[in-house]
């Protein structure tokens, strides 16, 4: 059992950090940059990689802190209801609600801006008026959905790091 906990927690928190810290990077220092240099300026990342690397990390993170939670809690209301497992609950719900987000908006904007961004690499010639509109709209969807994104993980790593000491 100590092992199985000891496992969980490494890949809980290794996955977390990665997730959270990168959310940030690209929050706070990659898409203000990509904004900048204007529509079609996120072709110079690799967004389909960056949108893999976030979604595999996401759903390690969430699926080692639901068994964790259920190891921890047992889901017994004395646990959940304490200041600790309260902390430790809204925590999680907010990590599951960017969990979500990830999977149902950045993920899917992410993959389509990757896309088109090959499209107009592959024809050569400069993007057409449609294609530059269908990138400013899924440019401003990717910076809301990944600006809440990055608010719920990280409040969820916030509450995580303090609720033990509740
Ligand atoms: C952004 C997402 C998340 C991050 C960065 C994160 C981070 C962390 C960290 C750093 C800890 C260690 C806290 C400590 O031991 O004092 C922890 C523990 C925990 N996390 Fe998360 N977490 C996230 C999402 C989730 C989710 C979605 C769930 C459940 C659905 C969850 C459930 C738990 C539980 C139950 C513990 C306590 C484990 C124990 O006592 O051994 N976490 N988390």
């Amino acid at each position: 059992m100590q092992f199985i906990l000891i496992t969980l927690r490494l890949i809980h928190i290794a996955a977390g950090a990665f997730w959270v810290g990168n959310a940030l990077m690209i929050a706070l220092v990659l898409l203000p940059g990509v904004r900048k240099a204007g529509p079609g300026g996120e072709r110079a990342l690799p967004m389909a990689q960056i949108s893999q690397a976030m979604s595999l990390a996401s759903l390690l993170t969430t699926v080692s802190g639901l068994l964790l939670y259920w190891l921890v809690s047992r889901f017994a209301w004395g646990w959940i209801a304490s200041p600790f497992g309260i902390g430790f609950t809204i925590g999680s719900l907010a990590g599951l609600a960017a969990f979500l987000l990830g999977l149902f908006s950045t993920g899917p904007t992410a993959k389509k801006l990757a896309a088109l961004g090959g499209q107009i690499q592959a024809a050569g010639a400069p993007p057409l008026p449609a294609q530059m509109a269908e990138l400013s709209r899924l440019q401003a969807k990717l910076t809301t959905s990944s600006t809440w994104g990055t608010i719920l993980a990280t409040a969820a790593l916030a509450l995580m790091a303090v609720a033990r000491y509740a």
